[in-house]
């Protein structure tokens, strides 16, 4: 089976065009589908347009789907939806109306970080809303030997709370947040257990410093990678049009959904989540 398949640009990121997300695909085309994700790390599917229920089944053949931690963000017939939304919910601002503010990998944060996420386009501002990419592959390879030799035993705290406390109303989600999502500690790189590729696994949105080592001996070295991380040429930033599906892997990539919009205006994101392998552990403290 060959697909329709065009580059994004030089970092990560292709086009599949072709793909009817309102029928059941067969196992070639899954097949095909996922060989273009895992190699390109980031895929759009133009012009998808599909109800709820279609992008869950859609998004069923790559596995299984991640209900959120969060019962509130959760979409009222299909649970396995996470709303990305500006709407009002009840008189007040939707809790993700700033999701994902800052680079991150979905679900860095838990100790069953998700495989891959589908994002569908079904309310958009008149211009921006993007959603911009980062390939931690290409940021791992392009590190220097040493670096690599050095970081590669290293583990990093992640605690959703950091970036709760920056983009979110505490009032709101905070109490929930503590109780259901505590800090754990994540490898900072990752092997890929389908592509055998290594991948820098960490953010400034939730990596609070170095496991075993204090926030300011953390501070220099988590900088460095925070920042080499997101260089430009490891990027893809995808402007969307309405009905776009985009499916990105997680285990390689990070992303960031800017402020860059009018936020008067709707945006209006639907989100599914595959089902993770276990990595990393509750965090315990950093020991003697
Ligand atoms: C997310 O961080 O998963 C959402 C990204 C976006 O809304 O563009």
């Amino acid at each position: 089976m060959k697909l329709d398949i065009k580059k994004l640009s030089y970092g990560l990121g292709a086009r599949v065009n072709g793909i009817d997300g309102t029928q059941a695909l067969d196992a070639q085309t899954v097949q095909a589908v996922r060989e273009a994700w895992l190699m390109h790390k980031v895929v759009v599917f133009p012009n998808m347009e599909i109800t709820p229920a279609q992008h869950v089944a859609f998004s069923n053949n790559f596995g299984e789907l991640e209900l959120h931690l969060l019962p509130s963000v959760r979409h009222a017939q299909h649970p396995e939806i996470m709303e990305v939304t500006n709407r009002m919910s009840e008189g007040k601002p939707s809790v993700t109306a700033k999701t994902g503010r800052e680079w991150h990998s979905d679900g860095a944060f838990t100790v069953c970080p998700p495989t891959g996420s589908l994002l569908h386009c079904r309310a958009l501002p008149e211009v921006g809303g993007d959603t911009w990419f980062t390939n931690m592959v290409m940021a791992y390879d392009t590190l220097s030997v040493a670096m690599k030799r050095m970081i590669e035993p290293l583990q990093v705290v992640n605690n959703l709370q950091k970036s709760a406390l920056r983009t979110r109303d505490p009032q709101q989600t905070d109490e929930e947040n503590r109780r259901l999502i505590p800090p754990v500690v994540q490898p900072m790189v990752r092997l890929h257990p389908e592509t055998g590729q290594k991948a820098l696994f960490l953010s400034e949105t939730v990596t609070t410093h170095i496991h075993g080592m204090s926030a300011q001996e953390s501070e220099g070295l988590l900088k460095f990678l925070f920042t080499h991380s997101v260089r430009p040429e490891f990027t893809y930033r995808h402007c969307w049009s309405l009905w776009d599906l985009v499916m990105w892997d997680n285990r390689s990539t990070m992303h960031l959904a800017p402020a860059d919009y009018d936020t008067a205006q709707i945006r209006h994101m639907s989100r599914t989540t595959i089902v993770g392998e276990p990595l990393g552990s509750l965090y315990e403290g950093d020991g003697a």
